[in-house]
């Protein structure tokens, strides 16, 4: 148990560790940038999408606003924290052009901010912001599973989610943000050149054979690939463009992060030069799980592509409630801060 423990911490220490440089201002207009980007993708895709190019006769659009207006809510919440010091929104450019490719880009969407949050934690001084980085977390992470399941995938990739690095972070976000406002604060980010996988994604699994490219600008001789899964990770020799095996420890579902590195012992920013890529692994369902449904056995629950009862008004304004939550969060904070 011990060591299974110690291991375990090893591992998060490679995957993510503390950045002593950056800051908590940082760290929130880090969020605050990634935020945006999420409330403004569930924005274009309810101003897109009608009721019934949703499943289940626009139940599941009730759902997206819903998370729209939880990614709003984040938005405001963050901006207040932030005051003068807060990043403003950007404009973007999101790849989809179906409700599927919309669905799946939302799936991956969340999936980066639960990494984010993860990542960053380690590096959060004040233990108020740690609690609020948190309370989104948890959230976003919910998103995930829900959409997840939504897309006939599993809800949760394993017992562990992956916590990723700042600049591996901001190097999934970077394509879609098209321009920001000059007077935005500088981050201190960078994203990464593009690691373009090729094969079946959807169904990786150990084993298989997979293609890596990276742009001619990475060209180092002594390359890896790192496979992010968890809190472990997975190193495999790699040479420019080549073929590589997916290693058997690989093996959690859902989004698994690959980053090209020249360490095998480290795959923090220090030590990354290509990527990530998002690969998707095989669902792993039991016999009796319907791939789709939430209750596992493809009846389905409100709002997914079962055939549930519609869920309650959500007619994607912030209720009560989170009013007041989010209040009580800046509350507490600028209780903290003053
Ligand atoms: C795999 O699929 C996901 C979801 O559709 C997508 O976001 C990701 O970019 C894809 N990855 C590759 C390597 O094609
Ligand atoms: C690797 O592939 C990319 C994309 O096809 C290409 O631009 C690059 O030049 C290739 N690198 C090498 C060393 O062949
Ligand atoms: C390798 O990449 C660096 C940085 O982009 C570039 O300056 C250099 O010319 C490249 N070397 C080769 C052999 O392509
Ligand atoms: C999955 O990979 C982990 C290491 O990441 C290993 O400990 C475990 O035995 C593997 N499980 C299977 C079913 O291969
Ligand atoms: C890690 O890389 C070094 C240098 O390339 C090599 O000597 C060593 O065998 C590698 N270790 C593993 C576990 O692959
Ligand atoms: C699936 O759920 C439906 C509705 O709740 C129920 O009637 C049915 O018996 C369930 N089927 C199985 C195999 O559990
Ligand atoms: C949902 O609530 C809003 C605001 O309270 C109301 O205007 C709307 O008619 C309700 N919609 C449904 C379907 O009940």
């Amino acid at each position: 148990m011990l060591a299974r423990t110690l291991t375990l911490v090893a591992a998060i220490t490679v995957a993510a560790a503390a950045e002593a440089s950056v800051t908590d201002t940082d760290i929130l207009q880090y969020a605050l940038t990634l935020e945006h980007l999420e409330s403004a993708f569930y924005s274009s895709g309810l101003a897109k999408f009608k009721e019934s190019d949703f499943a289940s006769g626009g139940e599941q659009r009730a759902l997206f606003a819903q998370i729209a207006a939880h990614e709003a809510s984040h938005v405001e919440l963050l901006t207040t924290v932030l005051g003068k010091d807060a990043t403003k929104a950007c404009t973007y450019n999101f790849p989809y052009t179906d409700i599927q490719g919309f669905k799946a880009l939302a799936q991956v969407l969340e999936g980066v901010g639960v990494t984010a949050y993860l990542g960053a934690a380690a590096s959060i001084s004040n233990k108020d912001y740690l609690t609020v980085a948190g309370s989104i977390l948890t959230v976003e992470a919910r998103h995930a599973a829900w959409l997840a399941t939504t897309n006939g995938r599993d809800p949760w990739p394993g017992a562990y989610d992956t916590p990723l690095a700042f600049s591996q972070v901001f190097s999934l976000a970077a394509p879609f943000i098209t321009s920001c406002p000059e007077s935005n604060p500088k981050l201190p980010v960078k994203a990464f050149p593009a690691l373009t996988a090729s094969g079946a994604n959807g169904s990786y699994k150990s084993g298989q054979s997979l293609t890596l490219s990276v742009p001619p600008s990475v060209n180092a001789s002594s390359l890896f690939v790192a496979f992010l899964t968890g809190t472990s990770v997975e190193y495999v020799p790699y040479t420019v463009n080549q073929s590589i095996q997916i290693p058997p420890g690989v093996n959690s579902t859902g989004s698994i992060y690959a980053v090209v590195t020249i360490s095998n012992t480290s795959a923090t920013d220090e030590t990354t030069v290509a990527g990530p890529a998002v690969l998707m692994f095989n669902a792993q369902y039991p016999a009796n799980v319907v791939p789709g449904s939430s209750t596992g056995n493809g009846s389905g629950l409100s709002g997914t592509d079962g055939t549930g009862k519609a869920p309650g008004n959500s007619s994607g304004s912030l209720g009560p409630r989170l009013w007041a939550a989010a209040l009580g969060l800046v509350l507490a904070i600028v209780a903290t801060v003053v």
